[in-house]
């Protein structure tokens, strides 16, 4: 009896010390990573001159105890790029638009091997249309089970700058009405088989059926017999793409621009502070600074965390999801979404904005209080570039990009000092040290955003369609072709 109990205890101790090894092995590694992570933040801060390190860790010291999370906000929010006061001439965007698209696909098919079997075009026989006369096109099924607009009279469906205003859109709602039109376009998860019969049994030759498909990597074989004339989606080849997911456009030179001097007065920022400031900046660059900009540029600096935002939903795409593990090793990144274990959360962070959840107002905080976000693209396919890129832009956070190639972040007008790509990095710990270098210097992190004196962006739905729209009206006008899709999923699919 004795025996025995003494055996059990023994096998128990042994248990002990095996799961207490585990522990301490586990310990170890996380004390050690965010060992290294602090090693490397620490390092790029002392490469700054020795007044400059003075300088801000005196500031971030008062700023600390002066302003709380929500007045920090309410500064970021009051010095947000506002392009209220600049003149847009939107024909000209859309002329350049429109130019910057024709030489991007002329530079691609002479630098780039693109396959040609998949569209076949003939160049006789299409008459262009007479501009006077009006083209019609046709909201042939649903979007996501949503009317398109065929629901609002008063909706703007192309741009007021719109080159030709001929176009005119056309609903239709019961199966019996259907009459020709000029175009037809028709959304790829909408497509019902029965309904698209009647359609066919009346297509002419000169109808232009469309396909419209923003998402990437789809399925869409069972499409490829409908022989799609155009489609309109993201890749930068399709007929219609402009402004898919977002545009960034010049501004013109702004007349009453204030520039910085000796004597200007910074923000927030004590007499002798301004003057360290002043005179530190113009050490550093002889041209003539924006103000408005500077003061944008500092202000984020200063009451931003030096963290990452993730938001991420779909957790299929394991390949982000590898790269992140590695990289918040080395990097603070607050990630939040069904992908991500709980343990795996800031656990510093309040209880108040852990609960994001679907919450819109919570994300747009957490994103005007975040220095970097992880645009992480679930497909890896040319030009699938989508909102979660131009939201971090437009919320002044630098994205870092994973998924299309960097030149084709570049072919769509978007500066390379406005983004991080993971490919420029051999490894996350690398990357790591290159966001640490720009959080810990402030010259290095106002590269990314100098861009915002000529540039701005549009990323929200009803600024973008009515442009999109008006490419397709554009290229209905100027059509001297008939093309259609020889094998549209494999063309979809392509570099996918
Ligand atoms: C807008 O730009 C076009 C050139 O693309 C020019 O012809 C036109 O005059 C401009 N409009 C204004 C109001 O500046
Ligand atoms: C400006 O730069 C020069 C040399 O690059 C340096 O000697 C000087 O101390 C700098 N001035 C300030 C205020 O940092
Ligand atoms: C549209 O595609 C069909 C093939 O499905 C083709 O016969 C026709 O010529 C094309 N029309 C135009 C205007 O491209």
């Amino acid at each position: 009896m004795i025996i025995n109990i003494s055996i059990s205890t023994k096998l128990a101790l042994s248990d002990w010390i095996i799961i207490l090894l585990t522990i301490q092995l586990f310990t170890f590694y996380q004390y050690k990573y965010k060992n290294e992570a602090y090693r490397i933040k620490k390092k790029h801060f002392k490469q700054l001159p020795r007044a400059e390190q003075i300088f801000w860790t005196t500031l971030t010291k008062n700023d600390y105890k002066e302003f709380d999370k929500n007045e920090r906000l309410k500064l970021i929010l009051k010095h947000k790029q506002n392009i209220k006061n600049h003149l847009l001439n939107w024909s000209k965007i859309l002329y350049d638009s429109f130019r910057h698209k024709l030489v991007t696909l002329k530079e691609r098919d002479r630098t780039i091997n693109i396959p040609k079997q998949y569209k076949y075009e003939e160049k006789k026989n299409y008459k262009p249309i007479n501009n006077k006369r009006q083209i019609t096109i046709l909201e042939a099924t649903t979007v996501f089970d949503q009317p398109k607009f065929c629901i609002n009279e008063e909706q703007v469906i192309f741009h007021p700058a719109c080159p030709f205003n001929n176009c005119i859109w056309k609903c239709s709602r019961e199966s019996t009405t259907i009459t020709q039109s000029d175009a037809s376009i028709f959304h790829y998860s909408d497509i019902n088989p029965e309904r698209i019969q009647t359609f066919l049994e009346k297509r002419s030759i000169n109808e232009i059926y469309i396909l419209w498909i923003d998402e990437a990597h789809k399925d869409v074989h069972h499409l490829d017999e409908y022989k799609f004339n155009w489609t309109l989606s993201f890749r930068q080849d399709s007929e219609v793409s402009i402004a898919t997911y977002g545009l960034i456009i010049k501004l013109e030179k702004n007349k009453n621009r204030q520039y910085l001097n000796d004597k200007t007065m910074i923000p927030y920022l004590s007499d002798k502070q301004s003057k360290f400031f002043l005179n530190r900046l113009h050490n550093y660059s002889s041209i003539p600074i924006d103000k408005e900009l500077e003061f944008r540029i500092l202000i984020n600096y200063r009451f931003r965390e030096k963290q990452a935002l993730w938001f991420v939903s779909n957790c299929d795409p394991k390949k982000r999801l590898e790269y992140y593990d590695h990289l918040k090793k080395y990097f603070t990144i607050d990630a939040r979404g069904l992908c991500i274990a709980e343990s795996g959360t800031n656990e510093k962070e309040d209880s108040l904005t852990k609960q994001c959840g679907k919450s819109e107002q919570c994300e747009k905080d957490q994103m005007h209080l975040s220095m970097f976000y992880l645009a992480f693209e679930s497909q890896s396919c040319t030009d699938y570039i989508t909102e979660k890129f131009w939201r971090a832009l437009h919320h002044g956070m630098i994205p870092i990009v994973m998924g299309p190639t960097k030149q084709q972040y570049l072919d769509l007008n978007i500066p390379s000092t406005a983004f991080i790509h993971v490919d420029d990095y051999s490894s996350p710990e690398q990357l790591a040290n290159r966001l640490h270098a720009i959080s810990q210097n402030y010259f290095e992190y106002r590269k990314y955003f100098l861009w915002q004196v000529q540039y701005a962006i549009f990323y929200e739905t009803e600024d973008l369609e009515p442009l999109r729209m008006c490419e397709l009206c554009i290229k209905l006008n100027l059509n001297t072709k008939h093309r259609y899709y020889e094998n549209l999923n494999d063309w979809h699919n392509q570099e996918c």
